[in-house]
């Protein structure tokens, strides 16, 4: 079997990240995904439940997703060796006597919740914990509809400007930012709560309290909360990391209001175009990773982005990224912590 490697999900390990749309995944048909580097196969299993092992046969080393389902368990296109959820062989043609129990593929935990497909960024049965699935996602009575795109950038940038308040009025001057910049002196506060699942954020302009507001939902994705003609949209976006300049965006609406099926276009619609208007912006960050914060200038309305970048740092980076000494800033300008 594949001997798990110390850099597996290298920068995105240990993590529950949703990795597709419940949509996505047929119930017989497999779907290769990359996660973080890592090539994975997901497949439904006889009770439905999703599951997904390393794309890559214990055997000879073929792509485990080029192969069919087969009552819950994935065959391998090249000599038909079959492995259940758990990555355990089940079937090994030509020879009876074979010791299934030596000849596993590897699982990574996998969940399905909210309309998402969720994984655990490490090899093995169970994850820590469970995922934590924003409650607007599972409130009976929500309609959910989502899309699947890629951006060409790294994941912490696309996650980055998820969490960035003061863009709204520039790159969204059309759509969710319409209106935001009242006057050339304007002032922006943001309030940020600490929460379990990462951290609750508000605006004032002027001491005014803004519209919404945006959840960090640690790691990797944002809930917005929009005010929408007296009921409250909720929008998902996970940044799910594929490859150094790879991220595939989860767009994800959750609303109790116009539930039918046939509106859905317009609410992907409407997502699209705000996605799309921040993905040039994004897609032309230099560097693609996010340094860390004394590599950049940072000002007071930069404090989201800013704990996001702490938290990555301290606890994703590759260890290798983690070691500079940790100087105290000035506010104008971040330190290496990330601290504002
Ligand atoms: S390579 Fe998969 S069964 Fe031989
Ligand atoms: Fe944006």
């Amino acid at each position: 079997m594949p001997i798990p490697s110390p850099a597996l999900f290298e920068g995105f390990a240990r993590v529950w990240t949703p990795v597709a749309l419940s949509r996505q995944l047929r119930a017989t048909a497999p779907l290769a995904l990359e996660l973080a580097g890592v090539g994975l196969v997901l497949f439904r299993d006889a009770a439905g439940a999703p599951r997904a092992l390393f794309d890559r046969c214990p055997h000879r080393g073929v792509a485990l997703s080029l192969g069919k389902v087969h009552e819950g368990c994935i065959q391998c296109p090249f000599h038909g060796w079959r492995f259940d959820g758990a990555g355990q062989a089940t079937h090994v043609p030509w020879n009876p006597d074979a010791k299934l129990a030596q000849l596993s593929a590897t699982a990574v935990p996998t969940r399905e919740r909210g309309g998402l497909i969720w994984v655990y960024t490490a090899p093995g049965r169970d994850g820590e914990g469970e995922p934590a699935v924003p409650e607007e996602l599972l409130r009976p009575g929500v309609h959910l509809c989502g899309e699947a795109i890629e951006w060409k950038c790294h994941w912490t940038r696309a996650m980055e400007n998820m969490l960035d308040w003061p863009h709204l009025p520039f790159v969204h001057a059309g759509t969710i930012g319409r209106g935001m910049l009242r006057r050339p002196d304007s002032r922006m506060d943001i309030d940020i709560e600490p929460r379990p699942w990462g951290a609750h954020s508000t605006i004032r302009i002027d001491g005014e309290p803004g519209q919404g507001a945006l959840d960090l939902r640690w790691p990797n994705a944002m809930v917005l909360h929009a005010p929408f003609g007296g009921r409250t949209m909720a929008m998902m976006v996970a940044c799910v990391p594929i490859g150094p300049r790879r991220t595939r965006m989860l767009l994800l609406t959750g609303r109790d209001f116009l539930r039918a099926r046939a509106v859905d276009w317009v609410f992907r619609a409407m997502n699209r175009r705000i996605a799309g208007e921040d993905r040039a912006v994004v897609e032309s960050s230099d560097p693609p990773q996010i340094p860390l914060a004394a590599e950049e200038r940072s000002v007071r309305t930069d404090a989201l982005t800013l704990m996001f970048r702490k938290r990555f740092y301290a606890e994703l980076a590759p260890p290798d990224q983690r070691s500079l000494p940790l100087a105290e800033g000035s506010p104008e300008q971040g330190d290496r912590t990330g601290r504002p």
